[in-house]
């Protein structure tokens, strides 16, 4: 593609697309994605520059919740539109001198994408000329082990992510798979779950109180329990 592509040309990738195909130089080598992480779940999010107050508290919180990420099978991508060189220097400045918050010492040991060219960044919608035209937006993109995108967030360059969410988010949507329901609204592990209700209400409703432990708040409305250590379970497998 060439690199001086208006943005407005470029469709944005959305829920349920492919994850848009690229070669990319990171810090960990050259990385082809996404099919080299075919068969992980993969969160690839952008930041606006290295060297910067806000995206360094949130590589250092995302490098210090990697294990949490890998146990739910999730790889981390980072992205941002700074050279290799810039990158390198930025993660040596976290691990040799930043403390923030009880982190320090913290090594970010997942690949951070130069993207000089924005030729990546305008693939996945990550340049929002009214955010900033030179910057990318704090974008996150959660994929699944087949290479489709299933959610999407936007940040603006001011407000740090909520990391709780994003492994929130990526649990929710295990579970929504493994056991074709929903999760409400705040939903956490342990909470119940929304199923399809069962065609026609009155009926239906007496009969799957008594028998499966679904609750129904109105016809269209029926929720389940499901066990903290079955979404866990869930939520570590592929
Ligand atoms: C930050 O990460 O602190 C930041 C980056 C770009 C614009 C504003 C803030």
């Amino acid at each position: 593609m060439e690199n001086n592509v208006s943005v407005a040309a470029i469709p944005m990738p959305r829920i349920g697309d492919k994850a848009p195909a690229f070669t990319a130089v990171t810090t960990q080598g050259t990385i082809s994605f996404p099919d080299q992480y075919a068969g992980s779940w993969v969160i690839l999010f952008s930041h606006p520059a290295d060297f910067t107050p806000v995206c360094t508290s949130e590589f250092m919180t995302f490098a210090s919740l990697e294990d949490k990420f890998e146990e739910l099978n999730c790889k981390l991508v980072g992205l941002s539109v700074d050279g290799l060189y810039s990158h390198i220097a930025w993660l040596r400045t976290i691990k040799e001198k930043i403390e923030f918050k009880g982190m320090k010492d913290v090594e970010v040991k997942f690949p951070l994408i130069e993207d000089i060219t924005m030729e990546v960044a305008k693939k996945y919608g990550m340049i929002q000329p009214g955010e900033s035209s030179t910057k990318a937006v704090r974008a996150v993109f959660v994929i699944d082990p087949k290479g489709t995108i299933r959610a999407i967030i936007y940040y603006p360059l001011s407000t740090g992510r909520n990391f709780d969410e994003l492994l929130r988010l990526v649990t929710a949507i295990k579970t929504a798979d493994a056991l074709s329901v929903a999760t409400p609204a705040d939903w956490r592990p342990g909470d119940a779950v929304i199923v399809p209700p069962a065609g026609s209400c009155g009926v239906a409703k007496d009969r799957m109180q008594s028998r499966d432990g679904i609750t129904c708040h109105d016809w269209f409305f029926c929720t389940k329990p499901v066990s903290v250590e079955e979404v866990e379970r869930i939520a570590k497998s592929k």
